[in-house]
Parts: structure tokens; C-alpha cells; sequence
């Protein structure tokens, strides 16, 4: 396992996919390194690709509204994705891409030893929870898998596509706060 500084190194040098040759900026992650909850997404955008931040576009403005008005405290999470580097034109990451990418993901959750994480839309859902499964079957409901609690929800855009999909994931995240409160306190 890389620490933090080495972590961030490799991300910065990685050409493990084509992704690699395109980016602009690698997307690491962003919050609390000691948080107790973490949200994955799906991958940068133009926005996060120009500033190396996750969630910094119009999707990254409407999750943090919510994430505000929960409210969850900044120091309460920390935020990263399925890949570290933009897809062309914001297309969904290729097996390939997400496969070789995932360790670094891994490497986050085992310096961050989160007890929870919010996997947010069909791609972290398909890389962290099951390959098989429907974001709109499964979100909302628990998993424990181990030792993380697991929360699928939607991603953040499809509530700008689909403005009914809001309550539910208001909803959702009403579940991840309560949690979060339980396992603080253990
Ligand atoms: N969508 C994502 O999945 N991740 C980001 O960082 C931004 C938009």
C-alpha cells in the first residue's frame, strides 16, 4: 500500500490507460483524508479535468448543495471516482480504464478506513457493489460488505436530467446522515 504522498505521485506519472496521454490535470480526490465517509462518482469532467478537483461542475454544485443542507460538515467526507482521468467527451470509462485504475482507489479506501461509502450512479455501483446490478433496484438500501456500510444512490447529473430523482436521493442521503451518526459515536 502507497501513502499518501507516493499515492498522489503515481496518479500524477500514470499512463496505465490511454486516458493517461489525454487529461489535462489527474482527479485524485478531494475532503478529509480522515473522514468517516467517502463518495465515489463516476469520472472527471471538463471542469474537474481543468482544476484537478472531483465534482467542481454544475453536478459537483448541486451534490454539494445537498451535502450542505443535509448538513454534512466539509471534515465529514471525502470525495473521489471510479477513474482519475477525464473520458473524451465525458463518455462512461471502459472496463479496461476502470480495471486498471481501481487499485488507486483501493489505496484511497485503505488510508482513509471510511466506514461508510456512498457510491453514487451506475458506474460506482457497477465497479464497487455488482456488475449486474440497477442503480434504480438497489439504491437506498444498505450494504455491508467488509466492514464498509455501502449506500447506492443515483450520480448527482442525473438529478439535472431528471429533477423527480431529487427526493429520492435526499432520501437516500437522510440514511447515509443517520448512519454516519451511529457510527460515529461507536
Ligand atoms: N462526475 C463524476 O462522476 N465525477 C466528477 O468528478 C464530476 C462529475
Amino acid at each position: 500500500m502507497l501513502n499518501w504522498e507516493e499515492l498522489i505521485k503515481e496518479c500524477e506519472e500514470c499512463k496505465k490507460c490511454d486516458l493517461g496521454y489525454t487529461r489535462k490535470n489527474v482527479v485524485v480526490g478531494r475532503g478529509n483524508v480522515n473522514a468517516p465517509m467517502m463518495l465515489v462518482g463516476e469520472g472527471p469532467g471538463q471542469q474537474e479535468d481543468e482544476q484537478g478537483l472531483p465534482f467542481v461542475g454544475a453536478a459537483g454544485k448541486l451534490l454539494d448543495l445537498l451535502l450542505d443542507a443535509m448538513p454534512f460538515k466539509k471534515d465529514d467526507y471525502y470525495i473521489a471516482n471510479i477513474v482519475k482521468c477525464r473520458p473524451p467527451g465525458n463518455r462512461v470509462p471502459m472496463d479496461e480504464e476502470a480495471e486498471r485504475c481501481l487499485p488507486f482507489l483501493r489505496n484511497q479506501v485503505a488510508l482513509i478506513k471510511p466506514k461508510i461509502i456512498v457510491c453514487m450512479g451506475a458506474t460506482a455501483m457497477k465497479y464497487i457493489i455488482d456488475k449486474n446490478a440497477k442503480i434504480t433496484q438497489i439504491r437506498g438500501q444498505w450494504l455491508e460488505r467488509k466492514g464498509y456500510w455501502i449506500m447506492p444512490t443515483f450520480h448527482p447529473a442525473a438529478l439535472l436530467r431528471d429533477e423527480s430523482k431529487k427526493i429520492l436521493m435526499w432520501e437516500d442521503f437522510k440514511k447515509v446522515k443517520a448512519k454516519l451518526e451511529e457510527v460515529v459515536k461507536e
